[in-house]
């Protein structure tokens, strides 16, 4: 078992990560939180699964558990949706002392830790994420929030869950097209700020694909060293936890122009880094051979590297400019200069852009 700690003052926490956690919860939560009941929110497809764990170790040290059961989907992070949890929340008899166990992806991670932050002004929450996604990201930080028919993730709250339990068991469940997704945002992690990371995961492809547990629970333990040193050092996105979102501007841009269906968050991501590293590439920022590296390892990984015919540039653009990112019109960039080094650039020309995305198509 691996502990990292988020460093965050008196709302410091650990990160376990190892197989068989979730029959130890009970014992990890009560070292953290004295709560007397605790409600899970998960869905009903992993409840039968891996609730029953999570339910007996609490039942040991005599507390008492609810389920609060959403359907899985992005369309569980709405306001009707965490409406619906906040009146379970009441009917389960839950009060300050209370707290919230979220057992599942980023989806119920981000509703979850909501719901969490604004019941009765906030109760503590714990995560227990179930994807990689979730594992190496999600979980980690404090982002909460919920979507809005005009946008994603448009209301929310930093708000620090309590400590964080990877089990790292529950990936043998998870789809392929899942797993993948997370190894975006694992690549990412190497892009950003560790080149050593990115050779190991690059090399490991084939290990990390047929999820052999030594590789996966090193690229779960190191992604959330990174995160939670970037998070530690800039809780709130003041500077450097923007280099989190490498990948995100045009990612979120396509996510936003498919309307969330059509890709999964790290294939959008995918796609996305390949792009900051062309736009980085039209405007002498990044060298060639960094663009080479990064689609090589992304295609290894079975993730896209380019749009598909039907969305044009023109959405692509439109959905950048709509972005809660965009400030005062302009879009920043992060951009990488090397493997393991990016910054924030945020005088891009639009035609530089745009010369990258054609190119991109072309790839
Ligand atoms: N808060 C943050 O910092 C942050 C960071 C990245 C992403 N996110 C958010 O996370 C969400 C995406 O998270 P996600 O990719 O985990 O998606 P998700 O939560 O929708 O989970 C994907 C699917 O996998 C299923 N699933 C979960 N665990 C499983 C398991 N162990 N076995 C089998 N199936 C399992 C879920 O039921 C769901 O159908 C997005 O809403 C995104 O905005 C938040
Ligand atoms: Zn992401």
């Amino acid at each position: 078992m691996t502990t990292i700690t988020v460093d965050l003052g008196s709302r410091s926490y650990p990160i376990q990560i190892g197989p068989g956690l979730l029959s130890n919860v009970g014992e990890e939560v009560s070292k953290l939180v004295s709560a007397t009941s605790i409600a899970i929110l998960t869905h009903p497809h992993l409840a039968k699964r891996y609730a029953p764990p999570v339910v007996d170790s609490l039942k040991k040290q005599g507390i008492r558990t609810e389920l609060i059961l959403v359907p899985p989907g992005e369309r569980s992070k709405n306001l009707a949706t965490l409406g619906r949890i906040y009146e379970q929340m009441v009917s389960a008899g839950l009060d300050r002392k209370s707290l919230l166990l979220t057992l599942g992806g980023g989806v119920l991670g981000d509703v979850g830790g909501f719901a969490a932050a604004s019941y009765l002004r906030g109760i503590p929450f714990i995560q227990l994420p179930t994807t990689l996604l979730s594992q190496v990201d999600a979980s980690v930080g404090g982002k909460t929030g919920i979507d809005l028919p005009s946008g994603k993730n448009l209301v929310g709250a930093f708000y620090q869950p309590r400590g964080v339990f990877i089990d790292t068991d529950t990936l043998a469940t998870l789809a392929n097209r899942e797993l993948r997704s997370g190894l975006a945002e694992v690549i990412k992690y190497g892009i950003i700020r560790d080149e050593g990371f990115y050779r190991y995961i690059d090399g490991s492809l084939p290990s990390l694909l047929s999820r052999k547990p030594e590789a996966i629970g090193r690229i779960i333990a190191r992604s959330c060293e990174i995160k939670a040193e970037v998070v530690g050092k800039d809780e709130t996105e003041q500077g450097l936890r923007a280099i989190l979102n490498y990948g995100h501007t045009v990612g979120h841009a396509l996510e936003s122009a498919t309307a969330y269906r059509r890709f999964k968050h790290g294939e959008a991501i995918s796609i996305g880094m390949v792009s900051a590293a062309l736009i980085g590439e039209e405007i002498e920022h990044t060298p060639p051979d960094v663009t080479a590296a990064i689609v090589r390892t992304l295609t290894a990984a079975g993730l896209p590297t380019s749009f598909p015919d039907d969305v044009g540039n023109n959405e692509i653009l439109a959905a950048m400019q709509r972005d809660k990112k965009t400030i005062g019109g302009r879009v920043h960039f992060v951009l990488c200069s090397a493997i393991g080094k990016v910054e924030t650039v945020s005088d891009v020309p639009p035609t530089a852009v745009e010369a990258a995305l054609n190119r991109q198509r072309n790839l």
